[in-house]
């Protein structure tokens, strides 16, 4: 899947493929995302880096240097492209690395890019061998090499590209080979987000959305929203459809607690699944250690979904431990999902 994003702001977004939209890129979410630097809320560390980046660059007149974000979903990496774009005043081309399927691809892209344009690379680490290969010329001479020929008539010829800026993103840092992770001039991780960061996100999006909401209800929201905008959104729509039927349409914390109940998720913010997985390695597996696989099979759930979605805030809640010999319920978790804590020491 390929999109193509005029410069500028999202209303004024092209896109040029066919296919529909991974959730989180949805119209409905792509408004409620900030659009410029001075509108985002949290991060503080890597905002502050990417302000200084773009201004360094513009001062330049160069393009920005190439960007990688990681961390779990939800957490603003595609937000964040759109946003350097806007603020480079450049073209967004989006893709990701499953799509990506043979050098061809990423050539054309490439090509197609003018001085300036931002192309940015969802689950980058998913890119195929092959097409990585290309990426190495063209993140550092900007540059494609076509080999013709095979044997001892191979000739290779150079197109230059015109000078862009790659931003990836990935959950999954550790599966990026050594020599794609170098070529990136800024990394960063995006963590999950403080309270109070989502409770201005929260009333923002209340806001945008023209929905009434007292504070004690976006603190509530926020505080069952695993410390990522993109729930914090989702959840809000969500009560607001709620209150809109049970209610006066003005969002409290009763109703926060009535809807987010009805969503089955619990004060701390788990959902179905996240109680599920930890219910899984208690009853089933005495309290762990036990591999990702076992889980994943027991669950019947893709061992990548309970990687990159589910175990993030679980390990940060420290609900669940990694270690060596495979994932481990704390006791924490024990008391949460109400069985007798099982008396181990972690
Ligand atoms: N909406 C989603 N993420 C946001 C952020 N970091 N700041 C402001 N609004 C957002």
């Amino acid at each position: 899947m390929v999109e193509k994003f005029k410069s500028g702001l999202v209303d004024e977004q092209q896109v040029i493929s066919g296919v529909s939209l991974p959730v989180d890129e949805e119209s409905d979410i792509l408004s409620l995302r900030p659009q410029r630097m001075n509108e985002y809320i949290g991060q503080s560390e890597v905002v502050e880096t990417l302000n200084i980046a773009i201004e360094a660059a513009q001062k330049r007149q160069e393009p920005m240097d190439h960007v990688l974000f990681h961390g779990p979903p939800g957490l603003g990496k595609t937000t964040l492209a759109h946003i350097i774009a806007n603020e480079m005043k450049a073209s967004l081309t989006t893709t990701s690395g499953p799509a990506l399927e043979k050098g061809g691809d990423l050539i054309g892209l490439l090509t197609h890019l003018e001085e300036g344009d931002i192309l940015f690379v969802d689950e980058i680490h998913r890119t195929p061998k092959v097409v990585e290969e290309f990426l190495y010329p063209a993140m550092e001479d900007f540059a494609v090499d076509f080999v013709f020929d095979k044997g001892i008539h191979a000739r290779s010829h150079r197109y230059r590209l015109n000078r862009f800026t790659l931003v990836g993103a990935t959950t999954r840092v550790g599966l990026l080979s050594s020599p794609l992770r170098d070529r990136f001039g800024i990394f960063r991780n995006l963590d999950f987000y403080a309270e109070p960061e989502l409770v201005e996100i929260a009333l923002r999006s209340a806001t945008l959305l023209d929905v009434g909401m007292d504070h004690q209800a976006a603190e509530e929201l926020s505080r069952r929203s695993r410390g990522t905008p993109r729930i914090v959104n989702r959840l809000l729509k969500r009560v607001r459809d709620y209150t809109q039927v049970k209610g006066d349409g003005y969002i409290n914390c009763e109703m926060v607690e009535l809807a987010l109940s009805l969503e089955g998720v619990d004060i701390m913010g788990l959902t179905r699944l996240d109680r599920k997985y930890l219910r899984t390695v208690i009853e089933f597996y005495n309290g762990g250690p036990v591999g990702i696989e076992a889980i994943a099979a027991t669950l019947q759930e893709e061992t990548d979904t309970l990687v990159d979605v589910v175990e993030p805030f679980l390990l940060k809640t420290g609900f669940v431990i990694r270690t060596a010999s495979g994932r481990k319920t704390s006791e924490a978790a024990y008391k949460h999902l109400g069985f007798k804590a099982q008396g181990k020491l972690f």
